[in-house]
């Protein structure tokens, strides 16, 4: 069983009363442990793809299923949960809250998910800081950090719920490329030592390059090499 499984998915936005079709038939597998590479230009439905692989948005049409569960049929409060237990998200702003410091900003999923104790969150959260190299920094407010560090934050914000699958859209876009390079070490890393799902969205070929597999999004269509 896949855990990522689209089949025939389309989306819709509504612009100027007209119907955009963002979307066009997405035929997708990935499996557990791969690294996938999302490339295409600005405006080909990246992102889109990104918040309907995360449950972060709906399709119009197709079928999804998640770790072969069908999300179409799961309600609002279903889906967070899903999410909140399944799927780390990095993005290319970081997201963090700046004036909250890191070890909040890290902590801050678990208060949305029963499944971890309230006195484990602390030590949990500084021994994902541990592995990431940013310990030391977990006092700081999240605005005193360079972009590196903060992504590795957001990462290790990513990581704290133990998701199985990481979706990274754009996550060196705002970072000079040897920090780029640090990033995608990690997150290749991620990969093959933990065995989590990653998926990262791309214009960019080299960065395209540490992933195992590689697909091309243009207009709404995907095609997978
Ligand atoms: N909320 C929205 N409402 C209307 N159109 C949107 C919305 N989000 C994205 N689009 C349009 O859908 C297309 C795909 O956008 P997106 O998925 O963000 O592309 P990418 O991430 O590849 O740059 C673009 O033409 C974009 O303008
Ligand atoms: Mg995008």
């Amino acid at each position: 069983m896949s855990i990522i499984e689209l089949s025939d998915i389309s989306k819709y936005y509504k612009v100027n009363k007209k119907k955009f079709k963002a979307l066009d038939n997405v035929n997708l597998k990935i499996e557990k442990g791969e690294s996938v590479a999302v490339l295409g230009k600005s405006g080909a439905g990246k992102s889109t793809l990104m918040h309907i692989i995360g449950l972060l948005d709906r399709y119009d049409e197709g079928s999804y299923k998640l770790n072969g569960e069908e999300v179409s049929k799961l309600g609002d409060s279903e889906l967070s949960k899903l999410r909140n237990e399944e799927i780390g998200f990095v993005l290319q702003d970081f997201s963090l809250i700046d004036q909250k410091t890191v070890l909040m900003n890290v902590m801050l999923p678990l208060y949305f998910n029963k499944k971890y104790p309230a006195n484990h969150m602390k030590e949990k959260a500084l021994d994902i800081l541990e592995s990431l190299g940013i310990k030391d920094q977990a006092d700081k407010k999240a605005s005193q950090l360079s972009g590196g560090q903060r992504q590795r934050v957001s990462i290790a914000r990513a990581l704290i719920t133990e998701p199985s699958v990481i979706l990274a859209d754009e996550p060196t876009g705002a970072l000079d490329s040897d920090t780029a390079d640090e990033i995608m070490h990690l997150l290749t890393e991620l990969n093959e030592k933990k065995g989590i799902t990653v998926v990262v969205v791309t214009h960019d070929k080299r960065i395209a390059e540490y992933c195992k597999r590689k697909i091309y999004i243009a207009d709404g269509k995907c095609v997978t090499e």
